[in-house]
């Protein structure tokens, strides 16, 4: 094939796929097979890796990343990228637009926008193609990320016009798509901006695509054009880009802005405290996060007029909420291994206050995040704590002095000295026998939320396997405990207890007694997902590893080409398949009885939108409520939004309990819940 042919079959696939991208992803319409898509797509990458100087800077190949290792120069921004001066209050606000406004012999007008809590960018287009997406950084010099900035959806590749500009926006994952994704993690991340700003930094641009971020545009650098901002905005809109719709203007009059009153709120400086007020209550019910409001200068000659100080413009100012944080010094980084054999750095602070409670261990979660921050010993930070989330270091507020270096994670595994391993984000220790692993994967088995065993505790465990009694979880059943009577703290009377609370645990249901195995994505949901399925049995799911049948598993809703490869590997492994025989051996159960499957109620909670909080009476831990709701057909989430249908509040319910109130949620006490449980049940 000639390089003319070649070139023309290269557009002409870029064309059509992007076509296909952009009709699923915007309007959600499929307009091919899965099937014939995959063969373009696969096409169009066979040539370009063939021919790489042919490939498009637009390419719809970029929106799915690549594994190839990325690296993030350093390179000089070409516009002043500064940051914003601060209030906390709305009186605050008020005089500084009063003030702004008197600077200037003309009428001015303000636009409020919402300060969006993601990563900062700015993307550079030469004739109309992203050639360049570079994280602020110090404001002069940022990370060229373009790689993993090019996967977002919403980041045009290419504008409707050959225009050569820069514009400023904010990069964000969804609350929703945080809940989710965090919920799997074994350490969680405190706040969607974290994990999306590590995930930015992930060095292959193929696992960036599978975090679902998304961009607001909120500034345009154009020459000369006469626009004021909001029509800026306008018309980067109808370039390409996504902007906000919950932008406010305001001026002497309403008048001037006929023209933008369909898209934006439009009001007088007297609407302006109702506006603020307004966009502080809704805050809570909107799918991404917010820190703030931004209050700008609409008029850009203007703005040039009054200037800037060293680091911020005078013509904008940010109204910040308030959000409990602290400073304090990292002494130092540990790392721990968690039961998968996840390595998680973990800061040990000076213990500071925030919010009502002492913190003085942060995770870090991985290397990429320590990089983020740019984070060593001896830093001075600010950790935040925000409602009842764990807390998280939010930024380096001063280098420590003794030119500690950005923090390293060490090569070996802290407990069993094998070289780690990085997968993804992690890094992880891959001895099976590692120590802590299995310290871990006990703790997970004894725990509340799984097996729960009755007078075994996390005290007990270690010091049983500290003495080297045990060594697994199969040991917990098989160790002679009558052995114990001559160690100290050990008496007869708490012997017999252990005993007593192991053989309640061999009574434990299947569906509780597969996600305490501790098999990755083999958690609660996915468990009670295979049993729904009538894989009700330990045999059948091990049947169909041997078959290595994922198939069976896809065809379940809700479990995923991960879920169901990662689960068939695990099932096959000797480990788990020893395990499995001890545990069998040692009386438990490992079928679910045909009467706990009759048992399924009448799904009376269908379509509703639970959060519990506080503490009750009848259900210990609460997630006993949550397992209640799900199996009546309910979701839940950990937080109030708007989309949250009831709250069921225990004792000492706080904030949630405020904003339920707040946003007209139901609020369900746990007497009426009981009553609620009951009317779903068979009479
Ligand atoms: S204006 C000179 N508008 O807040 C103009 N910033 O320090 C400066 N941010 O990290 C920024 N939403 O990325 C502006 N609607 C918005 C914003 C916004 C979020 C971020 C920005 C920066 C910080 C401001």
């Amino acid at each position: 094939m000639g390089k003319d042919e070649i070139i023309k079959e290269i557009r002409k696939l870029s064309d059509l796929l992007t076509l296909y991208q952009d009709s699923y992803y915007k309007e959600g319409v499929s307009q091919v097979s899965d099937r014939e898509y995959d063969r373009l797509f696969d096409r169009l990458l066979t040539l370009e890796r063939e021919h790489p100087e042919l490939a498009l800077p637009d390419s719809p190949t970029l929106r799915v990343g690549s594994d190839l290792t990325n690296d993030f120069p350093e390179v000089d921004h070409t516009i002043p990228v500064l940051s914003l001066d601060k209030a906390y209050t709305t009186g605050e606000i008020l005089s500084w637009i009063e003030k702004t406004a008197a600077k200037s012999s003309r009428d001015l007008t303000f636009s409020i926008e919402e300060k969006i809590d993601g990563s900062s960018i700015v993307l550079y287009y030469e004739n109309g193609i992203l050639t360049r997406a570079v994280t602020r950084g110090n404001g002069m010099r940022g990370n060229d990320i373009t790689a993993n900035v090019k996967t977002i959806r919403s980041v045009p590749l290419r504008l409707t016009e050959n225009v050569t500009i820069a514009v400023r926006g904010e990069i964000f994952l969804p609350v929703e798509s945080f809940s989710k994704i965090n919920s799997l993690m074994e350490t969680p991340y405190a706040n969607p901006r974290n994990l999306a700003a590590g995930t930015l930094r992930r060095l292959k641009s193929s696992e960036v695509a599978a975090v679902p971020l998304d961009i607001f545009i909120y500034e345009g650098f154009l020459e000369e054009s006469g626009r004021n901002h909001v029509e800026i905005l306008l018309y980067l809109e109808s370039l390409g880009f996504k902007i906000s719709s919950r932008i406010g203007v305001f001026g002497a009059q309403r008048k001037p802005f006929s023209e933008i009153t369909q898209k934006w709120f439009c009001g007088t400086f007297e609407d302006i405290p109702d506006y603020i007020d307004r966009a502080v209550v809704e805050r809570d019910s909107l799918p991404y996060e917010i820190d703030g409001l931004v209050v700008k200068v609409n008029e850009i000659d203007v703005r040039e007029e009054l200037g800037y100080t060293g680091h911020h413009p005078r013509w904008a100012i940010a109204y910040k909420f308030e959000s409990p944080e602290g400073e304090t010094t990292v002494r130092s980084i540990d790392v721990q291994v968690g039961r998968t054999g996840r390595i998680t750095p973990v800061a040990r602070v000076d213990a500071v206050s925030i919010g009502g409670s002492t913190i003085s261990n942060v995770t870090l979660h991985n290397q990429d995040y320590i990089n983020m921050l740019e984070l060593s010993i001896g830093d001075r930070v600010v950790v935040s704590r925000r409602g009842d989330v764990i807390p998280a270091v939010e930024r380096v507020t001063e280098k420590n002095e003794a030119g500690e270096p950005v923090w390293k994670m060490p090569e070996t595994c802290p407990s069993c000295g094998e070289p780690l391993v990085k997968n993804g984000a992690h890094h992880f220790c891959i001895n099976p026998e590692c120590p802590a692993q299995v310290k871990g994967r006990i703790f997970h088995f004894i725990g509340r939320d799984q097996m729960d065993i009755e007078n075994f505790g996390p005290e007990t465990a270690e010091f049983l396997i500290h003495k080297g009694y045990i060594s697994g979880i199969g040991d917990l059943y098989f160790f002679n405990y009558d052995l114990l009577e001559n160690e100290p703290g050990f008496g007869k009377k708490k012997i017999e207890l252990i005993k007593q609370g192991l053989e309640k645990s061999r009574n434990v249901p299947y569906r509780r007694v597969l996600p305490s195995l501790g098999i990755p994505e083999l958690g609660k949901k996915a468990a009670q997902l295979l049993i729904d399925a009538g894989f009700n049995s330990i045999d059948s799911l091990l049947e169909l590893a041997l078959k290595k049948d994922t198939d069976a598993l896809l065809a379940i809703k809700g479990v995923g080409e991960k879920t169901a490869g990662t689960i068939l590997d695990e099932l096959r492994r000797e480990e788990n398949i020893r395990l499995i025989e001890e545990l069998k051996k040692a009386g438990l159960n490992f079928e679910e009885e045909k009467k706990d499957l009759e048992d399924v109620p009448v799904q009376s909670f269908e379509s509703q939108v639970w959060c519990v909080t506080g503490s009750f009476e009848n259900f210990k831990p609460r997630s006993r409520a949550v397992e209640e709701i799900e199996k009546r057909g309910g979701r839940s989430t950990s937080s109030v939004t708007g989309k949250t249908t009831h709250l069921l509040a225990g004792e000492n319910a706080g904030s949630k309990l405020a904003k339920a109130r707040q946003l007209g949620v139901r609020i369900v006490s746990e007497e009426e819940f009981m009553e609620m449980l009951k009317e779903g049940e068979p009479q």
